[in-house]
């Protein structure tokens, strides 16, 4: 294995095509390997966690304003980010606008309480407060940012067969409970407004290749174009390396893609549980076919924005804590060494 500090850049390589990304955390912009590491391989980052409401939404602030349709925000977390981007020409993916989750649970009680059982906000109050809270984030980051976002996730993870009923949305999402499905339209309305020129609109969920979500996910963003509201089809991209199928995530790429729209893979990882030989070379197997495909995709005429993987090194993974074992899920190790997965994918490339 080789240091990923001295291999050829991954960005470079896939220039033609799309951009390269990672999503970082808060730490890294401070930590100089992390910072080279990055701008080495990555024309993209976005935050694993620091632009998610829990991050902005600041609820003494809010208490103290005292409207109960506008919550207080507050950037530190964003801006130093933005900023680090900024400083090194790196462009941004901003995630996330309207979630269900990390979204604090005050935002959806009638007066801001923070009482588990607190009485929820009427769908009219709920409606306001989310199209305030977008505009006051994309204004927020178009002023003082200008021209570094260039894609906006505007609504994350509405779709879930699990929960659904008609339309299989997620049921459960404070959003749906409070607003019905009418919160996804609203939401892609006010970033419509807030959007700057250059800037697309992306509706990002996970399963995106699985054909009951993926049919979902189609009916859902045919309702958004019908208002042009959506340009961009994010597909998660978070696998395990024992059920990955690149030619089901082919097909849905291409099926999102017929509606008109330019499709990213937002969330790029393969959940691996052992890094022996075996592992390794079935890790960069997959990672080379699926980049090929995506690269074919490309060399088609289909509109790819950005692929991004979820996290930089295999230290920064969110799967060994979800998964309750060590993950190797992506392309450099724990020490920052490019495995046999970065071969495959640069090889993609060629
Ligand atoms: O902020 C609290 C902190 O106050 C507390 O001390 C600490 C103790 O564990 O937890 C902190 O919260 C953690 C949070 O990340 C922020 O760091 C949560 O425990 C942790 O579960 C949470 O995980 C994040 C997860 O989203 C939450 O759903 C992951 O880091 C992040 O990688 C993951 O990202 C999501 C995408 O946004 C959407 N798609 C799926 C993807 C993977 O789950």
């Amino acid at each position: 294995m080789k240091n990923a500090l001295q291999c050829p850049s991954l960005f470079r390589a896939y220039e033609k095509h799309f951009r390269v990304g990672a999503a970082i955390n808060g730490r890294m912009p401070a930590d100089p390997a992390y910072r080279e590491l990055i701008c080495r391989h990555f024309n993209s980052i976005t935050a694993d966690n620091q632009m998610k409401p829990m991050f902005v939404m600041d609820r003494d602030a809010t208490l103290a304003r005292g409207d109960l349709s506008h919550a207080a925000v507050s950037f530190r977390s964003v801006d130093s980010l933005l900023s680090f981007a900024n400083e090194n020409g790196i462009a941004v993916r901003y995630h996330t606008l309207a979630w269900h989750n990390q979204t604090p649970r005050w935002f959806f009680a009638k007066d801001w309480s923070d009482a588990e059982n607190a009485e929820p906000a009427s769908r009219d109050v709920m409606l306001a407060r989310l199209e305030n809270y977008i505009l006051d984030v994309m204004n927020h980051v178009n002023t003082c940012f200008p021209g570094l976002v260039y894609t906006w996730d505007v609504v994350n993870e509405a779709i879930e067969p699990d929960q659904g009923g008609p339309g299989l949305y997620r049921t459960r999402s404070p959003w749906y409970r409070t607003c019905g499905e009418d919160f996804l339209p609203a939401a892609f309305r006010a970033a419509r407004k807030g959007q700057a020129p250059g800037q697309t609109l992306c509706y990002n969920d996970y399963n995106a290749f699985q054909p009951v979500k993926r049919d979902a996910i189609l009916a859902l963003l045919k309702k958004l174009q019908a208002e042009n509201l959506v340009d961009t089809m994010g597909m998660q991209g978070h696998y395990v390396m024992d059920w990955m199928n690149v030619s089901l995530c082919e097909e849905a790429a291409r099926a999102y893609a017929a509606l008109g729209l330019k499709l990213q893979v937002t969330e790029l990882d393969i959940h691996c549980n052992s890094d022996d030989e075996e592992h390794r070379l079935k890790l960069a197997q997959l990672y080379g076919d699926y980049f090929a495909m995506l690269k074919k995709l490309s060399a088609e005429g289909i509109g790819i924005e950005a692929v991004t993987f979820w996290g930089v090194t295999d230290a920064d993974s969110w799967l060994t804590g979800f998964r309750r074992e060590t993950s190797y899920p992506l392309l450099f190790t724990r020490d920052k060494q490019a495995k046999d997965a970065y071969d495959a994918v640069m090889k993609a490339a060629e």
